[in-house]
C-alpha cells in the first residue's frame, strides 16, 4: 500500500511538473532585476558590472513574491514609482498582479477584475505617462489604470474592456509603445514594414498603417516575433526593439524619424525568449534561463550596428541556465559558448555544466501530488 501509494506520488509530481517562467526587467536606476531564474530573484546591477570579475548579482528574493510558475509572466517597470508589475507571474492567482517596489524590496499583490480579460491570452504594454496597462485579449483591448502603485490596494483593479480591435481574430498581438502610441506588429494584411497605431490619447485606431522602413529602402520583416520599447532617464519611449521569432536580426524602430535600424540578432536563436530593454541595452532572458545583453547607444547607429550579444555573466555563475531538457520550450540553437546548453553535448568543455543535470527549473507541484495522494488514501 505504501509502495503503491509511493508510486502513484511519484508519477503524480512527474505529471504535474511546471516549468516556471521568470521574467527580466530594468528598475529606474537601470539595475537588471531577474525574477524567478532557478527558483530565485536578483538585482543584477548595471550594465558596467555584468561581465563579472569577481562580481555576483545579488539574491532579491523576498516575502510576498509570486512564485514565477505561471504560463507566459511578462513583467513592466512603472518609472515614475520605481516598480515592477508582474502578470502571470502565479499560475493559482492569473489574474493578480503582482507589484515589485524596486526601492523597498517589498513585494505585494494587487487583485483585479477581468471583466473578460484572459490573463492566459494577451500581449500588453505599460504606458509610461498614465501607468495605464493597454492589452489585446480576445480582440478586444483592454486597459487597466494602475494609478501611481508601488504597492497594492487593497480594493481590486478593474480591466475595461475599452472597444474591439479592427484586427482578424487570429491575429497574435506585437505590441510596442513609442510615444504614447501603442504600436502593432505583423497585422494580417499590413504590408511589411509598417505598424498599425493606437493613439493612446484620444482611445483611436488610427486607420492608416506607419511605414518605418529601413535606411537602405528595404522593410523589417512581417512576422511574429518580440517587442520592447527602450527607456529614457527621463519621459516617454521613443524607440523600441522588434526581433523576429527567428532571431535573425534586431531592428530598432525610431518614432520620431521613422526609421529602422538593424542589429546583431541574438547569438542565442530562441523562439520563447523574452526581452526588455533599460535606457542603453536590449537584454534577452532565454527560455533555458540565459541571460544576454546587447550595448546600444541611442542616436549612434554605427556603434549599434558594430556591436554584438555578450552573456550576462554575474547572473550565470549564481543561476546557470538549464540545459533544455525538456522539448516542450523547443530546441533551442545557441552557439556562443556554455549559454545555451544542449542535452547530447559531446563536451566543448566551455560550458562547465553537466549534460545530464536536471533541469533546475522545472518545480514538481507537490503540493498538488500530496493533495492527490491524500484524496487516493481516503478512497483507499
Ligand atoms: C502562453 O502563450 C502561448 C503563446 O502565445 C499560448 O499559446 C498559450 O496558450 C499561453 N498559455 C498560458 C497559460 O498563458
Ligand atoms: C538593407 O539592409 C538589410 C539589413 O541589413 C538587408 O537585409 C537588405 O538586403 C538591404 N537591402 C538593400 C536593398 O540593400
Ligand atoms: C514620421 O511620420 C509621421 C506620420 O506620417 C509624420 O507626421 C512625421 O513628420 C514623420 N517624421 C519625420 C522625421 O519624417
Ligand atoms: C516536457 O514537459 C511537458 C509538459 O510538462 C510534458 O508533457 C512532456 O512530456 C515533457 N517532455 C519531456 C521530454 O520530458
Ligand atoms: C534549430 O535547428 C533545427 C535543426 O537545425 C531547425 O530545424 C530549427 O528550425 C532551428 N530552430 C530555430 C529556432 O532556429
Ligand atoms: C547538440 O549536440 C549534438 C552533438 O554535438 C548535435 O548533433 C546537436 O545538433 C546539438 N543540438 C543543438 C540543439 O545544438
Amino acid at each position: 500500500m505504501s509502495q503503491l501509494l509511493t508510486i502513484v506520488s511519484l508519477l503524480l509530481s512527474a505529471s504535474t511538473a511546471v516549468v516556471s517562467t521568470p521574467c527580466v526587467a530594468f528598475d529606474i536606476n537601470w539595475n537588471l532585476l531577474a525574477f524567478g531564474l532557478d527558483g530565485k530573484d536578483y538585482n543584477a546591477g548595471t550594465q558596467d558590472t555584468w561581465a563579472g570579475n569577481n562580481n555576483k548579482a545579488t539574491d532579491i528574493t523576498g516575502s510576498g513574491r509570486p512564485s514565477f510558475d505561471g504560463a507566459n509572466t511578462t513583467c513592466y517597470l512603472s518609472q515614475y514609482t520605481n516598480a515592477i508589475y508582474v502578470l502571470n507571474g502565479d499560475s493559482q492567482n492569473p489574474s493578480s498582479i503582482y507589484i515589485y517596489d524596486a526601492t523597498a524590496n517589498s513585494w505585494t499583490t494587487q487583485a483585479t477584475t477581468t471583466n473578460g480579460f484572459n490573463p492566459a491570452a494577451f500581449d500588453a504594454i505599460l504606458d509610461h505617462d498614465t501607468n495605464v496597462f493597454y492589452a489585446l485579449s480576445g480582440g478586444n483591448l483592454f486597459s487597466l489604470d494602475m494609478g501611481l502603485l508601488k504597492a497594492a490596494n487593497s480594493t481590486p483593479l478593474a480591466w475595461t474592456n475599452d472597444k474591439a480591435a479592427p484586427y482578424p481574430a487570429d491575429y497574435e498581438p506585437v505590441m510596442a509603445l513609442a510615444e504614447n502610441h501603442v504600436h502593432f506588429l505583423d497585422v494580417p494584411g499590413v504590408a511589411a514594414g509598417s505598424a498599425d497605431i493606437f493613439v493612446i490619447h484620444y482611445s483611436y485606431f488610427q486607420p492608416q498603417p506607419q511605414p518605418y522602413p529601413l535606411t537602405n529602402g528595404s522593410t523589417l520583416p512581417a512576422t511574429y516575433g518580440q517587442a520592447t520599447s527602450f527607456f529614457q532617464n527621463t519621459g516617454v519611449q521613443q524607440e523600441f526593439a522588434f526581433i523576429p521569432e527567428d532571431s535573425s536580426a534586431v531592428y530598432v524602430i525610431n518614432v520620431d524619424s521613422n526609421n529602422t535600424q538593424v542589429l546583431a540578432g541574438p547569438t542565442i536563436k530562441d523562439p520563447k525568449a523574452t526581452y526588455f530593454a533599460s535606457v542603453d541595452t536590449l537584454v534577452q532572458l532565454s527560455s533555458n534561463g540565459a541571460v544576454s545583453y546587447l550595448p546600444y547607444q541611442q542616436g549612434n547607429t554605427a556603434a549599434n550596428t558594430a556591436a554584438s550579444w555578450a552573456t550576462v555573466s554575474v547572473l550565470a555563475t549564481v543561476a546557470p541556465p538549464s540545459s533544455p531538457s525538456n522539448s516542450s520550450n523547443g530546441p533551442l540553437n545557441g552557439t556562443s559558448g556554455g549559454s545555451s546548453g544542449n542535452s547530447s553535448s559531446t563536451g566543448s568543455g566551455s560550458s562547465g555544466k553537466s549534460s545530464d543535470a536536471p533541469s533546475s527549473r522545472v518545480i514538481h507541484a507537490s503540493v498538488l501530488a500530496a493533495l492527490a495522494m491524500g484524496a487516493l488514501a481516503l478512497v483507499l
